[in-house]
């Protein structure tokens, strides 16, 4: 753990920009990389805002927002990750290019290099299958929004050895976050209990109980949530919500995850929640 210096973190979306952030903030060297250079720029445009808002609060000093920006670099091509100490994979959720992308990090990075991936419900163990290294890969699932969200999920995959998760448990404490492990299975522990009750929430909207509004109120007063289911899922985007609930409802055979017909017809209408300016709320 003392050895990890440098980190490449894959994909410059919502996740992997925060990722990025993180680890540059608590001092690592970070080689961002994806596959369109404007989505590495945008995500150096929302780190620059997300320390300068750590900076307004007080929670970080201007020097150190300055050096967190002077440890980042753009890495345009995926061979730029072979020098690096640490992997966590963040593109988007499909499992075969998944599974490509470990195979090539397997040729391309040391041997002893732990390979990680940000996935919220894809198999650990069928990525470490596609590596010579499956005792060093497993899952560190970040949560949303990053900077903000202290929770780190390890997901131990069939064959992760412990000196792996001791790796990855000491370097989320590092990141001044609280690692908590699962095992592989699908949606792990965040996603197996969160979806189902973003689901119900959207049955309960479909059935006319009550507007998006009177849900979200009810969950945010009377169970003190953050954000209603909601709000929450507008915020994950529906898309998203709905791959996971399909690789829950596929994965465990329980009619139980099936997604809520409306879930699916709003995702058919491109109402994507946040991202797309309409979901249950309009942005
Ligand atoms: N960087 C820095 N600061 C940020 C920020 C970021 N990325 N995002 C928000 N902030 C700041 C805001 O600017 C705001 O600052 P001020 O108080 O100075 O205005 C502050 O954080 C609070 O934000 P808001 O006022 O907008 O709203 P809030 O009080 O509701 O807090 C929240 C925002 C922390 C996101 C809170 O609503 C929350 O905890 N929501 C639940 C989030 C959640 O459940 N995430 C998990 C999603 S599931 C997932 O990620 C996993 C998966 O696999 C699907």
């Amino acid at each position: 753990m003392s050895e990890i210096k440098s980190v490449g973190v894959i994909g410059a979306g919502t996740m992997g920009n925060g990722i990025a952030q993180v680890f540059a903030a608590s001092g690592y060297s970070v080689k961002l990389h994806d596959a369109s250079a404007a989505a590495i720029d945008r995500a150096r445009a929302t780190i620059d805002k997300s320390l300068g808002k750590f900076v307004e609060k007080g929670k970080l000093a201007a020097a150190d927002k300055d050096a967190a920006i002077g440890r980042l670099s753009g890495a345009p091509t995926l061979d730029d990750l072979a020098g690096v100490d640490y992997v966590v994979e963040a593109i988007f959720e499909n499992a075969e290019v998944k599974r490509a992308l470990f195979s090539k990090l397997d040729a391309l990075t040391q041997p002893h290099v732990l390979l990680t991936s940000n996935t919220s419900s894809i198999s650990i163990t069928t990525l470490g299958a596609a590596t010579k290294r499956p005792d060093k890969v497993l899952g560190m699932h970040f949560m949303n929004p990053v900077p903000l969200m202290t929770l780190v999920e390890l997901i131990r995959g069939q064959a992760t050895s412990d000196t792996s998760m001791n790796v990855a448990s000491d370097l989320a404490k590092a990141l001044g976050k609280t690692p908590v492990e699962a095992a592989d299975y699908p949606g792990f522990i965040a996603n197996r209990i969160l979806m189902p009750m973003i689901n119900e929430a959207i049955f309960a909207v479909m059935e006319g109980v009550g507007t998006p509004e009177a849900i979200d109120t009810v969950m945010k007063l009377g169970m003190n949530h953050p954000m209603g289911p909601l709000t929450l899922a507008d915020f994950i985007g529906l898309d998203v919500c709905l791959a996971i609930l399909d690789v829950l409802h596929t994965g465990l055979g329980d009619p139980k995850y099936r997604a809520c017909p409306l879930l699916r017809r709003m995702v058919a209408a491109g109402h994507l929640g946040r991202k797309s300016g309409r979901g249950f709320y309009t942005y």
